[in-house]
């Protein structure tokens, strides 16, 4: 095998032992060459000496960011795009020789999303509670510019959702009409794709995504209107504010709300049933849930009837998680 074989080295980590030689050769030689200008001709004037080594530091430092900034990106030589169709699923099985997590639709997202400039409002900064939550090895922290906008460290863990992602990036305005984020509909469908895969790889195990066990687990037993419900709130993304594992998100959880008695910011009391689900979808405002703000869009002209019952009963199918 010769050492630079296309398709070889993932990360610095695999590089093979010739590469080190080869670096720590071309290292040594500028060192002892810096030395050798430093010192030698200063021998006879070792009043200049200060000048010199402070000289020889700066062009050290230099030296050392550029290897830096050379070595660094040239570890991500190699990572060659998968020769799949572009239409990776949520749970889909990735090819993931070099265990970086991230491999061809992730990894070309991710450059997607430098070059994009979404480092410019998203922070991707991992905090002790987001290794709390579950944050898995990634390869270069983004830690962007400023916060502008939700974190997205373990934005796949939240939306683990193919679908979502590529609608919101369209037209983030339909899921939140307040937001700055601009739109990307100009990305073609490949690049939206590739896109989605990074953000839902964020924060989940690459063990995970390879064995398939990322997205939405189905619960068993669904009527086949809960069935079509669940594909309806997966489509009209709201899970990106609802979950389903009891755990409040942006929305109140949706596990056990059937039933539930709820208090609302006015005062006011009800128990949750078909009618007021059903409120909820057309007319969020109406009612406030105690604790959360008013942001929830209103599903009206977007949801049947039909589809409205069949969400219903996919919310009355979701048990209170223990
Ligand atoms: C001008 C600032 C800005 C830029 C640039 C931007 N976003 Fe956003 N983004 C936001 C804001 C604000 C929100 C929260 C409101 C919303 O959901 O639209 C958001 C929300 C999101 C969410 C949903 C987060 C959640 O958990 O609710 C995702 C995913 C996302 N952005 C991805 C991206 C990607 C990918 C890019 C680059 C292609 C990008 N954003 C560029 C401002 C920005
Ligand atoms: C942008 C975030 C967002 C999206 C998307 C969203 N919701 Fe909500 N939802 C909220 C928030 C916040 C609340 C609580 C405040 C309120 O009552 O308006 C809420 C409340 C609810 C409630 C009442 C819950 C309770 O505990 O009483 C239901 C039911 C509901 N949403 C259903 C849906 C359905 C169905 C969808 C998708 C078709 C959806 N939501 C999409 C944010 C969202």
């Amino acid at each position: 095998m010769t050492p630079f074989q296309a398709g070889g080295w993932l990360s610095l980590g695999q590089a093979p032992l010739l590469y080190w030689v080869l670096a720590g050769i071309a290292m040594a030689s500028i060192v002892g060459f810096m030395v050798w200008a430093l010192y030698f001709p200063t021998m006879a004037r070792p009043s200049n000496r200060g000048y010199h080594v402070l000289g020889g530091v700066v062009v050290l430092v230099f030296l050392a960011s550029l290897l830096a900034y050379i070595a660094v990106p040239a570890s991500g030589f190699g990572k060659t795009p998968t020769q799949r169709a572009w239409d990776w699923k949520a749970g889909e099985v990735l090819s993931d020789p070099g265990n970086s997590g991230l491999q061809g639709e992730p990894y070309r997202g991710y450059q997607i999303y430098i070059s994009q400039g979404c480092i410019y409002c998203h922070s991707m900064y991992v905090r002790l509670q987001d290794l709390k939550t579950g944050y898995t090895h990634f390869p270069m922290p983004l830690w962007s510019t400023q916060r502008n906008a939700p974190d997205l460290t373990i934005e796949g863990k939240r939306v683990p959702l193919m679908q979502w992602h590529i609608d919101h990036l369209k037209d983030p305005r339909k899921f939140q009409p307040l937001s700055i984020m601009p739109t990307y509909r100009y990305l073609s469908e490949r690049q939206l794709a590739d896109l989605a895969a990074f953000l839902v790889s964020l924060g989940n195990d690459p063990q995970a995504l390879r064995a398939g066990q990322v997205g939405p687990k189905e619960p068993p037993g669904l009527s086949p209107e809960a069935q079509a419900g669940l594909a309806l709130a997966q489509r009209m993304g709201c899970p990106a504010c609802h979950t389903t594992n009891g755990m409040p998100s942006v929305g109140p959880t949706w596990a056990g709300l059937f039933g539930k008695d709820k208090t609302f910011s006015d005062g006011s009391k009800t128990t949750v049933e078909g009618n007021y689900i059903q409120e909820s979808i057309l007319d969020p405002g109406a009612r406030v849930v105690q604790g959360f703000q008013p942001i929830m869009p209103s599903f009206a002209g977007r949801l049947s009837s039909e589809d409205i019952a069949a969400i219903i009963e996919y919310i009355k199918s979701l048990k209170e998680t223990p």
